[in-house]
């Protein structure tokens, strides 16, 4: 499972790049109002794209057909590695259909069911990105989704790659990867929290203070 980075913030993916294990970006209006308010998306993004060389999604708001096709075909010019972002509702869908046949990569987001993830399949999407933390949040087994989502895809050889997004905590990584989820989107704080566990940190600890002892009786 590759592990991307859920943020428009470019100080937090240069700090996150240092490690060599983050392989893509995604970020949408709302981490850009979160990150960056009153700056331009397109620069956002641009930058985004120097630090990471990897997918990097950008979120279409077009609310018609029409509209979100030629908000796909300016997004995707920005940068080779962009990856366009357009929510899967009827619109959504015809767009995805449009623009995918142009080979515009699309990651289909706002993914709630698995039948919104088969018609996005189905229509040319490259990721389709179930929301497991919203999920959650109404009460509703998020991960049960990405599942069932995978299920469907291997059962049938779809090529669509499933981006489990959304992700609020540790462990919702660890329970995406066993889902079989082919990629994880997170925030950064939830990517340093995948460092920690309190016995490593009681464990070097330990190690240094007798290695100060082992040295003290040698000399
Ligand atoms: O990748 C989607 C993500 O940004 C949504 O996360 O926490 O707003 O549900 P959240």
């Amino acid at each position: 499972m590759k592990l991307w980075l859920d943020t428009a913030d470019a100080d937090e993916l240069r700090a996150a790049s240092r490690f060599g294990v983050i392989s893509g970006v995604t970020t949408n209006p709302s981490l850009w109002a979160k990150a960056a308010s009153g700056t331009d998306y397109r620069e956002v993004v641009v930058e985004i794209c120097s630090i990471i060389d990897g997918p990097i999604s950008a979120e279409c708001v077009a609310q018609d057909v029409d509209g979100l096709v030629e908000e796909a075909r300016k997004i995707a010019s920005w940068h080779p590695n962009i990856v366009v972002k357009i929510p899967l509702d009827e619109n959504g869908l015809e767009a995805i259909y449009r623009v995918s046949k142009e080979g515009i990569k699309i990651n289909t987001t706002l993914i709630f069911q698995p039948n919104q993830a088969l018609l996005a399949a189905q229509a040319g999407a490259t990721y389709v990105s179930p929301f497991v933390g919203r999920l959650d949040d109404i009460s509703q087994e998020g991960m049960t989704v990405v599942g069932d989502i995978v299920d469907i895809f291997d059962r049938y050889n779809l090529p669509a790659q499933v981006l489990a997004a959304s992700l609020r905590h540790p462990l919702h990584v660890i329970q995406a990867a066993q889902a079989g989820a082919h990629i994880a989107t997170m925030p950064y704080a939830v990517f340093q929290a995948m460092f920690k566990h309190p016995l490593t940190d009681a464990g070097m600890q330990k190690f240094l203070e007798d290695a100060r002892k082992a040295a003290k009786v040698r000399t």
